[in-house]
């Protein structure tokens, strides 16, 4: 069975920005399948990984609400649409990306809902690795069909905010049904030393600190550039800090 990082954490803290550092790594560090998925609506792994998304699986399932009768004719439904579903698959050499794309509108999409959540459960079990950056509220991990996530990677930056937030999705985590087996805190963008005021906070949330990544000033450029984060140097220091975090406190 394949395993689950996914990210959680409130809007900005850099859910997506260790999403791409992770897939750096095991591109980098393990050859085995990996799938990404980008379940947040405003997606933009792809974009911080080089990639030009043309098409998101939002995209299919406001096509076929809008004009469900476009299916070929002779054509059953469900392969039409696994059809097209295969074509926003991104197939890059050493990963897949799956884009999500926009959240559903109005209107009854059980059906294709159904089709489309059973295709991405189909196709998870292809890969070894599944990583999912995530929107604030999680909701694409609550709908998958195994619910079960290996490791919830929760990141904060270096605010109470950020930090408080982290402790309400902990708390949420037993209402959405998931199986999470270990829970990490990513402190992101922050000083040398933490306060202690700050570690007072995490220290009542329970979730153990697995990484603490500084400001990196490469990130800034990569995003200006619109470089691919694939291609940060191994001396970046959110480089080394989530490298070390792969190698001494996550098992994979
Ligand atoms: N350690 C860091 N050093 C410098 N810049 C950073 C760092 N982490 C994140 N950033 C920058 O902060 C911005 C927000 O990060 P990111 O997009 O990863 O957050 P997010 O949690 O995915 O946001 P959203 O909730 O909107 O999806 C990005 O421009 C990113 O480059
Ligand atoms: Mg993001």
């Amino acid at each position: 069975m394949s395993k689950t990082i996914a990210m959680s954490g409130k809007g900005g803290v850099g859910k997506t920005t260790v999403s791409a550092l992770l897939m750096r790594y095991f591109t980098n560090n393990l050859n085995s399948p990996l799938l990404a998925i980008d379940a947040d609506p405003n997606s933009n792994l792809g974009e911080t990984l080089g990639l030009d998304i043309e098409k998101t699986v939002g995209d299919i399932r406001e096509d076929f609400m809008r004009d469900p009768q476009g299916v070929p004719s002779g054509m059953d439904k469900i392969i039409y649409l696994e059809m097209l579903m295969n074509q926003v698959l991104i197939e890059q050499k050493n990963f897949d990306l799956l884009v999500m794309g926009r959240q559903e509108g109005q209107g009854c999409y059980c059906m294709v809902n159904n089709i489309l959540n059973r295709f991405a459960d189909e196709l998870e079990k292809n890969y070894k690795y599944l990583l999912v950056d995530n929107e604030a509220g999680m909701e694409h991990l609550s709908r998958r069909t195994s619910g079960k996530v290996d490791m919830l990677l929760m990141i904060t930056d270096y605010a109470l905010r950020g930090l408080r937030a982290v402790g309400r999705i902990n708390e949420m985590l037993g209402d959405l049904k998931l199986d999470v087996k270990n829970k990490g805190l990513i402190v992101n963008r922050a000083p040398e030393t933490l306060s202690r005021t700050f570690l007072d906070e995490v220290e009542k949330i329970g979730v153990p600190i697995v990484c603490i990544i500084p400001d990196d000033k490469n990130l800034l450029e990569f995003d200006m550039e619109r470089k691919s984060m694939l291609e940060l140097p191994n001396d970046s220091p959110a480089v080394i800090a989530i490298d070390n975090m792969m190698k001494e406190k996550i098992e994979v």
